[in-house]
């Protein structure tokens, strides 16, 4: 059986999408079908309607998504009918290099489904990040569902499923961020605002906002920023130094993608601090950097896909902080939006009106 669903669906390059009617398998072994709840709008979905992941049109969009478990394939013990899960895009395989030394966030063989989602005339979908959930249903591995508490709101908790976990985990996991520490985050976006309420969580001393937006400050306030640094009028790097006492903060964190951020969180560390890139720079951008200033800085230099997440670890633990009323989730949803309004969303998306628009179902 199959099921014939609304979704939205970039055609090609550049082009505005549009709502269509997709048809949806049900789900094979290893597979279960989810019936969405709510997804976020992301950059990356931008991206994709864009080119400028691959050229693999059409494509189904939407990636942050929360739902209801409708049905599961054979072999699927984890999750179950009814399970209110957040979907993501990292089903570790847990037989590869890196999931056999222990450190299944580099997994090189994170699962999707393997049955295709088509159009009506029978053309083969693409899924965006392997998920595609700008759609009453999709399909996707039963790996890639997580459940978590029923009582979250939809709309919060599918940011989960990618920039606010993107952010979270730049801080925790990747930038190990602790009690006492100083934190800059550059780039104050969904996913920097997401990284200052990492490190709130964390018990960050100080937590200082960087952007060139006053709104996207005003914002990171209420998220737990300390201080706030609108780096247009301001030299961001004298900024936070004179804020940490002339050292520089122990963590500073780059959520924008361009070299000169990644420069200006460079030098504002203290010695031995940590960069976290977790911006996503485009294929022309170049750093330059004298080495000796590489070498004589010491400390570490790192990226953070997805904030090193592990879904099953990280996402009920998120969740439960949030109905505790500890991670205001509810922040990053600046609009709820209908499945006709994505190419809406992604024109005040491009203005930097919002930290979120989320299609409610
Ligand atoms: N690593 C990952 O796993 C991952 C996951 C999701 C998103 N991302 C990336 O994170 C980045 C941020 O995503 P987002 O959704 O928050 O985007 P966004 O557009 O909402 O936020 C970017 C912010 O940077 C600010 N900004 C722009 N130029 C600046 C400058 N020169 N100095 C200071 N601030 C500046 C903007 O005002 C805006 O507030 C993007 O590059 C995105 O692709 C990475
Ligand atoms: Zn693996
Ligand atoms: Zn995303």
């Amino acid at each position: 059986m199959s099921h014939q669903v609304r979704a939205v669906v970039a055609r090609g390059k550049g082009a505005p999408v549009s709502l269509e009617t997709i048809v949806v398998p049900d789900p094979g072994p290893g597979e279960a079908l989810v019936r969405i709840e709510a997804c976020g709008v992301c950059h990356t979905d931008l991206h994709y309607r864009e080119g400028g992941i691959n050229d693999d049109f059409p494509f189904l969009l939407g990636h942050e998504a929360a739902g209801v478990v409708e049905s599961v394939g054979e072999g699927v013990t984890d999750v179950a009918p009814g399970d209110f899960v957040i979907l993501n895009w990292r089903a570790v395989c847990g037989h590869c290099r890196a999931c056999l030394r222990g450190r299944p966030w580099y997994c090189f063989d994170t699962h999707n489904a393997k049955q295709k989602m088509t159009l009506l005339d029978g053309t083969e979908l693409a899924p965006a990040l392997g998920i595609g959930a700008f759609a009453e249903k999709t399909l996707v591995a039963a790996g890639q569902c997580t459940k978590v508490d029923r009582t979250a709101s939809a709309a919060a908790a599918g940011l989960l499923g990618c920039g606010v976990m993107a952010g979270i985990g730049a801080a925790i996991n990747t930038g190990n961020v602790g009690r006492g520490d100083t934190v800059a985050v550059i780039g104050c976006g969904g996913v920097g605002a997401a990284a200052i309420a990492g490190a709130n969580l964390a018990g960050a001393a100080k937590v200082i906002a960087v952007d060139i937006d006053d709104r996207k400050l005003a914002t990171a306030g209420k998220l737990g920023a300390t201080h706030t640094v609108n780096s247009k009028e301001t030299d961001a790097v004298e900024a936070i130094r004179e804020l940490t006492g002339g050292f520089g903060a122990d963590v500073v964190i780059e959520a924008v993608g361009r070299p000169e951020t990644y420069q200006q969180a460079f030098y504002a560390r203290d010695l031995a601090g940590t960069v976290v890139l977790v911006g996503v720079p485009t294929p022309e951008m170049k750093l330059e950097l004298p080495l000796l200033d590489v070498f004589g800085r010491g400390g570490a230099l790192k990226s953070s896909w997805y904030g090193d997440c592990l879904p099953s670890r990280d996402f009920p633990m998120l969740i439960d902080l949030y109905l505790q009323g500890r991670l205001d989730l509810d922040a990053f949803v600046t609009e709820t939006i209908a499945l006709d309004e994505v190419e809406k969303a992604f024109e005040r998306m491009h203005h930097g009106d919002v930290l979120r628009s989320v299609v409610v179902l």
